[in-house]
């Protein structure tokens, strides 16, 4: 959706995935679109594909870090796996930030003006009880973003954090309800990149902040369930 919304309004788009045929599909549909195979869980894949992507399209100014995965077992359930773990922090945490490094490299001698957005969740700051590794991975990304924020403000490098509700996608299939839509989250998200805010906070996750402020044991129990 994020894909399909940035080709609406006239980008060009350079795509990481791990699915070659997923790949081949989203440049058969956007002439906007390049793909590069890479799978995130794997270092050597991602910094290969970075250093094709930033030799090729040196002029990219907008990086989005969107590729997360959720294991939901408990650390105690019979269907925990150990090796998950590791999977889950390299995907959803090394990765992005490994990204963000080699993407600073090439973009900060080149770029008047350019943006990192990290895909959050309100479990970065509630976690809930299944998923324990995700919402730290979310609440490291939540923190990352402030502190790189904070290391670019004497540069042309914008960092925006987007706070997500639960959304209607293959990671949230078959649980939750009232979820919202992925092509309404891909639109707050362009929307919020556009307006250049620094955090967005999208669909019922607006209500999340407000909430901490006023009830934040109701916010707590809330979440724990999530
Ligand atoms: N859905 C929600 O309710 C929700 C709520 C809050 C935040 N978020 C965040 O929103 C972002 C998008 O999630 P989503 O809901 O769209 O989940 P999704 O439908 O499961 O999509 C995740 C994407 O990440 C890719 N990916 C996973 N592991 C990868 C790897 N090792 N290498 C390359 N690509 C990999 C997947 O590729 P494949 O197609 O090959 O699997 C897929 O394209 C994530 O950061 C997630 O944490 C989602």
């Amino acid at each position: 959706m994020l894909v399909q919304e940035l080709h609406e309004k006239g980008n060009r788009t350079v795509v990481m995935g791990r699915s070659r045929t997923k790949l081949d599909d989203l440049e058969k549909c956007f002439d906007t679109v390049t793909a590069y195979p890479c799978d995130l869980s794997r270092r050597g894949q991602v910094e290969e594909a970075m250093d094709q992507i930033t030799a090729r399209h040196p002029d990219i100014s907008l990086l989005i870090n969107n590729a997360a995965v959720q294991f939901t077992p408990t650390f105690i359930a019979d269907d925990f796996e150990y090796s998950g773990i590791d999977v889950e922090i390299t995907t959803n945490l090394t990765a992005p930030l490994s990204i963000t490094s080699l993407f600073l490299s090439s973009v900060l001698p080149r770029q008047s003006q350019a943006r990192i957005v990290n895909i959050s969740s309100g479990l970065a700051f509630y976690p809930k009880t299944g998923s324990a590794v995700y919402c730290a991975t979310k609440a490291a990304i939540h923190s990352v973003s402030q502190s790189l924020r904070y290391q670019l403000e004497k540069t042309p490098v914008a960092v925006t954090e987007v706070i997500l509700p639960l959304v209607d996608t293959p990671m949230t299939h078959g649980r939750g309800s009232g979820k919202l839509s992925a092509k309404d989250a891909a639109t707050a998200i362009i929307e919020g990149i556009e307006a250049g805010r620094d955090e967005i906070y999208v669909g019922k996750a607006r209500f999340l902040l407000p909430l901490m402020r006023v009830a934040p044991g109701i916010v707590k129990r809330m979440m724990k369930r999530y």
